[in-house]
Parts: structure tokens; sequence; C-alpha cells
């Protein structure tokens, strides 16, 4: 029997689409919403060669309220949302603030203000670990400091939980957990879905696959002069299949009435911080591939060290990273692989 029907927003893309593979392995009904800005419908079949079911997939923005209302009637009875419908480059947040702030809040604004008269009990917020900054001290906890946004984007993560939490104080009636994630990497073990980058990849993984098989001739390291043991910035890498099963975790914990609050945030990251070096080390270590790589300067707007206390989730949620780096490294190789023979 269905667990209930749980709404996607933006489930084509990276994180999406590994969380409805994990929701509907879980036993829920997965709707999907997504404009196909930055994926693409090819997922769906994805998602359905992994799982055997095929989600149900609705091409509409969410920008769009009469769009979403029309979800709503087609689809009666959705208990939950997982709101991943939201634009993350943050090079192109700074050409395009007012995009940002347009697409990344009003879509979320849309969802909350249709929750109470659709019956929706709860919602899942993908923030992220910039809304701590540079951090003062690592690892960092949930209440660690929130520092000024460096970007439009950060700032959108900022503003949205604080929209979450205006809105569900107002008595709305709805419940949101909000989960702070760090550097989500890897692919399906399957290799069936992955990150699909648009254009030239920002992110450090997708560079680094794409170099390791000869899209890109060199990977920069961005800085080797930071204050951290090998010079290059440490970041907390979480396998995008631990991250997809934490939202599994965080749904069910929502809709059966165990939250403690109403808003509960979590870190989801694994507690151990790996420098670029370390990462680009570990690709080569698990895979056999080499990736030519040189040192360059420092990339404006970086961060140089952070990584997650992510006990509450460990307790609270009873969620645990596992996948190591190896592991995650070879399912990013595999996913890299697999779209090179799709001549992609
Ligand atoms: C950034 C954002 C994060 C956002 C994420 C997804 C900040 C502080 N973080 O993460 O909020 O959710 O993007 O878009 O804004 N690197 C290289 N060479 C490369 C690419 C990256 O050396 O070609 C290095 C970077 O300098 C950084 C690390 O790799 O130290 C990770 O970079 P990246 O994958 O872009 O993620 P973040 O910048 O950490």
């Amino acid at each position: 029997m269905s667990k209930g029907k749980i709404l996607v927003t933006g489930g084509t893309g990276y994180i999406g689409s590994h969380t409805a593979v994990e929701l509907q392995q879980a036993g829920y009904d997965v709707v999907i919403i997504d404009n196909l800005s930055n994926s693409n419908r090819d997922v769906i079949d994805g998602i359905e060669r992994i799982t055997g079911i095929r989600p149900s997939f609705v091409e509409a923005d969410c920008t769009d309220i009469n769009a979403l209302r029309k979800l709503f009637e087609a689809h009666k009875g959705i208990r939950g949302i997982i709101n991943f419908a939201a634009s993350k480059a943050v090079g192109e947040s700074i050409e395009k603030p007012l995009f940002y702030y347009r697409n990344n809040l009003n879509t979320l604004m849309n969802l909350l203000e249709l929750m109470p008269e659709n019956g929706v009990e709860g919602i899942v917020f993908s923030s992220s670990c910039t809304v701590y900054g540079e951090p003062d001290e690592n690892p960092v906890t949930e209440n660690s400091p929130i520092k000024e946004a460096t970007s439009p984007y950060g700032n959108t993560k900022q503003i949205s939980e604080e929209i979450i939490r205006d809105y569900v104080r107002s008595g709305a009636g709805i419940k949101s957990v909000i989960l702070r994630y760090f550097n989500p990497v890897g692919a399906h073990p399957s290799a069936e879905i992955g990150e699909l980058p648009n254009g030239v990849p920002q992110n450090l993984v997708p560079y680094l696959t794409q170099t390791a098989i000869g899209i890109r001739k060199e990977l920069s390291v961005f800085g080797d002069d930071y204050s951290t043991p090998d010079g290059s910035c440490i970041r907390d890498f979480i396998n995008v299949v631990d991250l997809a099963k934490a939202h599994v975790v965080a749904v069910e914990r929502m809709l059966s009435g165990r939250s403690q609050e109403d808003v509960e945030i979590f870190n989801l990251g694994t507690g151990v911080g790996l420098s670029v070096k370390e990462l680009i080390a570990a690709f080569e270590r698990a895979t056999g591939v080499k990736v030519p790589h040189k040192i360059v300067g420092r990339r404006a707007g970086d961060i140089e060290k952070v990584w997650a206390n992510p006990e509450r989730a460990n307790k609270i949620l009873g969620w645990k990273a596992t996948a190591t780096i190896d592991d995650t490294m070879r399912s990013a190789w595999a996913w890299q692989l697999h779209l090179h023979d799709l001549g992609k």
C-alpha cells in the first residue's frame, strides 16, 4: 500500500531525481513538477529503470501559481512537498539577482500558499551550508551563526528559511523540515541518473569527471594558499544517495507527527572535511584514472573551510551518511562513462 503522495518540485534535477527514486523505493507515490530549465525528461526514464515505477510528471514552472493549482486539482491527496525547484549557480545569481529572487522565492511562496487549501501537511526545503558563510569554527552545528550572504543565491536560501518560519508560525497548519546540504556529489550506483551540468561545470566533481574523460583539458584547483593543511579549500562532500535518503526520513517524520517543532533544521553532511586536493586523490585512487590538474588563483567568493556536525540529523532523524568517498567517486565516474556512451 502506498504511504502517500509526495510532490517533488525540481524532481528531474540532480538531487530531486535521486530523492524521487528513494521515495518510490520506500513506498511513496511521487509526482514530479519541473520546468526542465536545467534537466531533461529522460531523467523520468532513468527513475523508472531503477525503480520499475514511472513517477507522474508535470512539465510546468512553480512560479506559475495557476499551473500549480491545476496540478493539485489533477493530483488529489498530496500529503507532502519536497521543494528542490530553484536556481543554484552562485556566479549567475550575482549577474541576475532579480531572476534568482523571483524564481527561488516565488516558487516557495506559491507552494506555501497552496498547501493549506489542498490539505498538504508539510514541506521539506533544500537549504545549504552557504547560510553559515565562512564559519568561525568547524564543524558547524545548526546553531552556528548565520552569516551575511555573499551571493543572491545564498540570500535566497536565508530568506526562504525565514519565509518558511514566518508562514508556519502564522498558524497555517503546516510543518516544515529545512535541510542544510553540504556539498552533494556522486551519482546513483546504477549510473541511470546523476548530475547533468549545463555547459561548462562550475562545481568541482562534474568538472573533475569531465577532465578525467577528456572533455576538459585540465582541472584548475582554485588556490593552494589557504590556511588548511595542504593549502586547498576544505568541504564536506556528501553522497547524493545518502542525501536523498535523508529526505525520505524527514518526510516520514513530518507526516507521522513525530516532529518536535513545527520547523526543524538539520545539517546534512558526513562530518568529515576533505580538501580539494584530497578529493582529487580519492578519485584517482578509487578509479585508477588520472586527473590532469594545476593550481591556479583563488576563486572569488570561495569559503576556505566548512564541514558539518551532523549529530542532530544522526540522533534525531536517525540518519547517517554511510557511503565512502571512494564509492562516491566511483559512482561519479560510472555516471560520466554512461554519459559518454550516450554521446553527452
Ligand atoms: C557552491 C555554493 C553552495 C552551492 C553549491 C552548488 C558557496 C560558498 N557555496 O559550493 O552554496 O549549493 O555551490 O552550486 O557559494 N573548485 C576547484 N576547481 C573547480 C571547481 C571548484 O578547485 O573547477 C573548488 C572550489 O574552489 C571549492 C571546492 O572546489 O573550494 C568546491 O567547489 P564547488 O563544487 O563549486 O562547490 P562550493 O563552492 O563549495
